[in-house]
């Protein structure tokens, strides 16, 4: 059995560094290994139509926006293929039948489906006591779209965030559920979580729990370099910091996680000039280092922020410069997409031929049912 990595995003925004040290750089990095058959990234249009339906411009803006992302993060079409969910209609078709596999009750105990309809104040309640908006059929059933995504593609690998393990759990009951009723067709595929903690889950630069569009407190990938350094100034870090001796908290403070998100070894040797001040030059060979002159005071908040703006430039300015390029040619972006719709279609259509035999519904190609029909109904 072949290494088969698939992944993808909802074109609901640009995307962040959150979504680059959560997954996009693992991508990258996994594409170019050369360790995997086949690796499939992919735009779902769909499933953020799911709740986005009144917003058709937005999601489409921002197919083209997620497309230049990948590119100038480093996906390469012709290592990774590049697709938009909503051209394989073979998703559909399996989603369906995977519909049957799934109760009801399943699909509610979902903590991510539970913890997102909350955020949108989505609420069913029978008693029509509530003024909420209903829960979207389409919304609530996402996780059973989603095994059919994964599982169309014969995906082992799902290198995804850690709010996405409820997902993979589902697809996994799913497969098992199919295969035992219908006989081993499809792979169950493994999670891959982001190897260090603080790129689990990126906090915002305001230091709330998660990056969001609507809180205003992303860096984006796209983002301009005079924007970047804007969003660093404006920081959270430790309110009880407020001179420079004070001993400070590294704890919850956004610069430090950034930091462990983003430093690298040769970092402290590049930018080693960032941590000049007015009276004191202090020579850091790593980051705890850092982190424990910070604690002990006298190591000031516009220091470390220096220090960052430099280590996220280091990563995301060779992006900007790409993504630059890729903006010059737009038809040639999306006639990489068809291209890449092309060939993914073609392999989740091998797959559905699979599963309808399988269940059992593929009656025009299978010569021996018609000749045991006609056996059993006498025929000569
Ligand atoms: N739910 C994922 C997200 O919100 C996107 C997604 C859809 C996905 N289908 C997938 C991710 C299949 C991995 C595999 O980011």
């Amino acid at each position: 059995m072949g290494k088969i990595i698939l992944t993808g995003d909802r074109p609901t925004g640009r995307l962040h560094i959150g979504h680059y040290v959560g997954s996009l750089r693992r991508r990258v990095e996994l594409q170019n290994s050369g360790e995997f058959d086949e690796i499939y990234v992919f735009i779902a249009d769909a499933q953020a139509l799911t709740d986005n339906i009144d917003n058709p411009e937005k999601v489409r803006q921002n197919v083209i926006e997620v497309a230049l992302d990948y590119l100038s993060a480093g996906l390469d079409p012709a290592k990774t293929t590049i697709f938009i969910q909503s051209q394989i209609p073979e998703l559909c078709e399996l989603s369906f039948y995977y519909m049957d596999l799934v109760t009801v009750a399943r699909l509610q105990r979902n903590p991510t489906v539970k913890q997102e309809m909350a955020l949108r104040g989505f609420s069913d309640s029978s008693d029509g006591a509530d003024n909420k908006k209903g829960t979207p059929v389409g919304f609530f059933t996402y996780p059973i779209s989603q095994a059919a995504d994964i599982t169309a593609f014969k995906a082992n690998i799902v290198p995804v965030g850690e709010d996405q393990e409820p997902m993979i759990e589902q697809t996994r009951e799913i497969v098992r559920k199919f295969n035992s009723v219908y006989g081993e067709v499809l792979v169950e595929p493994e999670i891959l979580l982001p190897e260090n903690s603080a790129c689990l889950r990126l906090p915002g630069t305001d230091g709330k729990a998660k990056m969001s569009k609507s809180l205003g407190n992303c860096i984006y990938l796209s983002d301009s370099s005079e924007e970047v350094w804007n969003k660093v100034k404006g920081m959270f870090t430790d309110p009880g910091h407020l001179q420079v001796s004070d001993p400070g908290k590294v704890e919850g403070n956004t610069v430090f996680t950034y930091l462990d998100a983003f430093c690298k070894p040769e970092h402290f040797e590049k930018f080693a000039d960032k941590f000049i001040g007015k009276k004191v030059c202090f020579t850091f060979h790593n980051l705890d280092e850092v982190k424990a002159q910070y604690r002990a005071g006298g190591l000031g908040d516009m220091m470390i922020k220096n220090f960052l703006y430099a280590v996220l430039e280091d990563t995301l300015a060779p992006i900007r410069a790409r993504r630059a390029e890729f903006e010059k040619d737009i038809p040639g972006v999306y006639r990489m997409l068809e291209e890449g719709c092309k060939k993914a279609r073609a392999k989740a259509a091998q797959t559905l031929d699979e599963v309808r035999k399988a269940m059992k519904i593929n009656y025009f190609d299978d010569k021996e049912l018609i000749e045991q029909q006609a056996q059993s109904f006498g025929n000569r």
